[in-house]
């Protein structure tokens, strides 16, 4: 068989395990061949590709980022898109396609799908929003990262008696503040899924300086929201994807609480440092798993699935049913974010 693999939308560590292990899969088990193409769904457009094997692969796996590039252009965005598509298979003999991407690229994939090419999925965010699989590579990494700077940040606020607010990824939910906001012992953790009331924060922070803790660490996911009418904020700025290009939410945050309780605060802004670098071994280990497992599903010419990671096992689903609707944090861990948070007077044990 020969099979073509790109990995598409922000780069995510594991994305390289992903890469190696469906090449040595389809080339040590399978006796097929692998055709990467460069920089997503541009590559697979403007034959730009490269011949993967065994030796190419060798060393990458502790890499972030990925070998192979990745854009987030795709066909339906161009007008002779599909044709280049249809093209790219003719000339390689290609029998399938590996897509790896977020929602959005898993979105690309649906849509080839129903237009009849031959496809399988394989998802990808440190964002750990894709629904139907239990986690995805990256996620475990971004949230050591972001673990390993609270833990730093603990100590310098603790000498400034600050108010420190760290922002971290998360456009739509807040998996990554809710794990690093409980691994790093954050006061507050504030994520899309709850919008916050400002008012009821500072009060927090206040009665919590009251009683002599005069250093507070709050997390931050960067797609958090006060509630409507609660606080004023500026337009974001979006690059031409609609992806907000610089962290803002953090930076109001900060000047507010400072503004409204006059306890010195200051922000951090992860940023892309979150997806830099070696990943951690689970995302080593489930990059790999899905690599082999999605060489797999092209070979049973399972098109339009997949795969994804329930109940600890690898499984497939349909990738029309995965996109439409993000994975959003489970209410048990939100409570967390309750349970731990500073207490005020009326506050009521979640239950
Ligand atoms: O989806 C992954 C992600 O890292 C989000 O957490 C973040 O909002 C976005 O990508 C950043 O995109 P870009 O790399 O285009 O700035």
């Amino acid at each position: 068989m020969r099979i073509g693999i790109l990995t598409g939308g922000g780069d995510c560590p594991g994305l390289n395990a992903v890469i190696r292990g469906a090449v040595r899969a389809a080339e040590v088990t399978y006796d097929s061949t692998v055709v990467g193409f460069r920089n997503a769904w541009r590559g697979v457009m403007d034959n730009d590709f490269e011949l993967l094997d065994v030796d190419r692969c060798r060393g990458i796996l502790p890499l972030g980022g990925t070998i192979l590039g990745t854009s987030r252009d795709q066909p339906f965005a161009f007008e002779d898109g599909l044709k280049k598509v249809r093209k790219a298979y003719d000339r390689h003999g290609l029998d399938a396609i590996i897509g790896v991407g977020g929602e959005g690229s898993m979105s690309v994939l649906a849509r080839l799908h129903e237009n009849g090419f031959p496809i399988v999925g394989v998802p990808k965010t440190i964002d750990n929003d894709i629904s139907l699989t239990e986690m995805t590579f990256g996620f475990q990494t971004a949230v050591q990262i972001c673990t390993d700077a609270i833990d730093r940040l603990h100590t310098t606020a603790e000498s400034h008696h600050r108010v420190l607010v760290v922002e971290v990824m998360g456009r739509h939910v807040g998996h990554i503040a809710t794990w690093s906001g409980i691994a790093g012992g954050a006061a507050i953790t504030l994520v899309p899924e709850e919008p916050f009331d400002i008012g009821e924060v500072c009060e927090r922070i206040v009665h919590r300086h009251r009683k002599g803790r005069f250093a507070t660490i709050i997390v931050v996911a960067e797609g958090a929201l006060p509630q409507p009418g609660t606080m004023e904020l500026p337009e974001p700025e979006m690059d031409k994807y609609g992806h907000q290009i610089l962290g803002g939410i953090g930076s109001i945050l900060a000047r507010e609480i400072q503004g409204r309780t006059g306890i010195e605060s200051r922000m951090t802004a992860l940023g892309h440092i979150q997806r830099g670098g070696s990943p951690v071994a689970f995302d080593r280990v489930l990059g790999t798993r899905f690599g082999v497992a999605a060489v797999e599903a092209a070979l049973d010419g399972a098109w339009g699935q997949m795969v994804a990671l329930q109940q600890g096992h690898i499984v497939r689903v349909p990738i029309s049913d995965a996109v439409g609707q993000l994975k959003m944090v489970d209410a048990d861990l939100l409570r967390l974010n309750t349970m731990f948070q500073p207490r005020i007077p009326g506050d009521e044990y979640p239950g």
